[in-house]
């Protein structure tokens, strides 16, 4: 292309995904004397990027994308042209938990970064330093670098890891600002030269002494330890909001009497319905499988078991959901208030709505879902329950004539809405149960809910 001389750099994105795509955009808007490029195998995707319709729901990312697409941030399907030319490729493409085979419901499934790795094997004429953006299983780059220097055209791959942090809601912020960015490369010549590559990139817009450099090893385990340590947290936490229901002590002022402790620290400590999001369980899985590989099986035990507190969670709330509303919940209509997995995103993957929902179903409620953002991907998700659950983005509308709502995401639209309308549309008894936290619970019950919260004591007029 006549145009790319003007660049000082040529850097390549293969995936456009949640990761993909944020970040290769505000490397874009940060560097416009480097050209980058996205491709996909997914042309829809790509033509989503290429509109105002982004593929992701994700605040301020279209305005970052605006500022550089076409200017020097493309997407594109033409993935053997961009491999060609670039001189640094992210990977960025899925790698999920494997589902058949050895390893299967817990290793990582590594075939799409495998296939990656050949295609630029067999395309590329110039050395490049390949950069795993993915998450993947530590050692994985001597695999990557095994397959991709075994050509014969006398190319050499440097393989790094940069694992990224980013948090969906806040991609945006984050990768303005990220607590750090972490770039692991061999500890030799070649090695430390691309590594330098790699800083020099980052530092146009990071400070200096936020960009730490280790060896691979390191830099692909931190991840997924800093993800396993993340959702660890939220389960210690749920674990002690049930027992705070039978003790009447309230997990909010537990939270934050032990949050104030410094060595503690107070995020992540709010109690809710499960964590969910495509990464938390996948990576902590493979990190089970990992030790268990090596033979370390109470570390797997002990990893496992944050996992296993999850799913012990979203079945709790529905069991309470069950008791409460007497024993039995077959034709009530439930109302769901969100179903993304966190607020400010329309990601579902991994939501515990999914498992709500599905367990609500297994009593035969009819479950109305509402979220402001995650309708389409709910019904892909629910796509086998089509005639069991309705879908209604508004969430006067959803509750309508239901027996009870489900806090499942928290929105702010959920903190504000008019609960007294709200509830004069509602069956009575009329049941509130918040997972997560959010609502104004003294004043839903002199409205005149039966409220349950998670981890304080229920407010109920029976
Ligand atoms: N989502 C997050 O919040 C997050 C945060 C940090 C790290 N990660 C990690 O980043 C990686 C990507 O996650 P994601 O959420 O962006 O996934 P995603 O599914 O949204 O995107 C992956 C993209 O890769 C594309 N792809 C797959 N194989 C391809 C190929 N051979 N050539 C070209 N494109 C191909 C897919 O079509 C898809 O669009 C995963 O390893 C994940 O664990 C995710």
């Amino acid at each position: 292309m006549a145009q790319s001389s003007q660049f000082s750099r040529k850097i390549l994105c293969i995936g456009a995904g949640y990761v993909g795509g944020p970040t290769m955009a505000a490397i874009a808007a940060k560097c416009p004397q480097y050209k980058v490029t996205v491709v996909d195998i997914n042309p829809e995707r790509i033509a989503a990027w290429n509109s105002d319709e982004l593929p992701i729901f994700e605040p301020g990312l279209l305005d970052v994308v605006k500022i550089a697409r076409g200017r020097n941030l493309f997407f594109s399907t033409e993935i053997d042209t961009a491999i060609e030319e670039a001189e640094v490729i992210f990977v960025s493409v899925n790698t999920p938990t494997k589902t058949f085979g050895a390893g299967a419901g817990k290793a990582a499934d590594l075939q799409y970064w495998e296939k990656t790795a050949r295609n630029i094997v067999r395309v590329s004429t110039t050395d490049k330093i390949i950069v795993e953006k993915s998450t993947l299983p530590v050692r994985t780059a001597r695999a990557m670098e095994r397959i991709l220097n075994a050509n014969d055209k006398g190319i050499h791959f440097e393989v790094l890891s940069n694992p990224e942090f980013l948090a969906e809601g806040t991609a945006m912020e984050d990768l303005d600002h990220p607590d750090r960015v972490l770039i692991g490369a061999p500890e030799t010549e070649s090695g430390k030269k691309a590594q330098d590559v790699l800083v020099e990139i980052y530092a146009n817009w990071i400070p200096r002494e936020r960009i730490l450099t280790s060896n691979v090893w390191s830099s692909e385990l931190s991840k997924l330890t800093a993800n396993a340590f993340l959702a660890q947290r939220i389960s210690s936490i749920n674990s002690i909001s049930a027992l705070c229901e039978k003790t009447e002590a309230n997990v909010n002022e537990v939270a934050r009497a032990i949050g104030m402790d410094g060595r503690i620290g107070n995020r992540f400590l709010k109690a809710s319905v499960g964590f969910g999001g495509s990464c938390f369980k996948k990576d902590i899985l493979n990190l089970v499988y990992i030790c268990e590989k090596y033979g370390l099986t109470e570390v797997a035990q002990y990893w496992e078991n944050v996992v296993a507190i999850n799913d012990y969670q979203k079945q709790r709330f529905v069991e309470t959901m069950l008791r409460v509303m007497f024993n039995t919940i077959a034709g009530k209509k439930i109302a769901l208030f969100g179903f993304a997995f966190k607020a400010d995103t329309g990601d579902t993957r991994e939501s515990p709505s999914i498992d709500v929902t599905r367990h609500l179903l297994e009593e035969r409620a009819q479950v109305v879902i509402s979220d402001p953002e995650a309708i389409p991907n709910a019904k892909k998700d629910l796509a086998d329950c089509e005639t069991e659950v309705t879908y209604m983005e508004d969430p006067y509308t959803a509750a309508e004539g239901a027996h009870a709502i489900a806090v499942m995401t928290e929105w702010d639209l959920y903190k504000n809405l008019d609960y007294d309308r709200i509830f004069d549309k509602m069956e009575k008894p009329a049941f509130i149960f918040d997972g997560r936290n959010i609502l104004d619970h003294q004043k839903l019950y002199e409205i005149g809910f039966n409220v349950f919260p998670l981890g304080t004591m229920a407010l109920k007029h029976f």
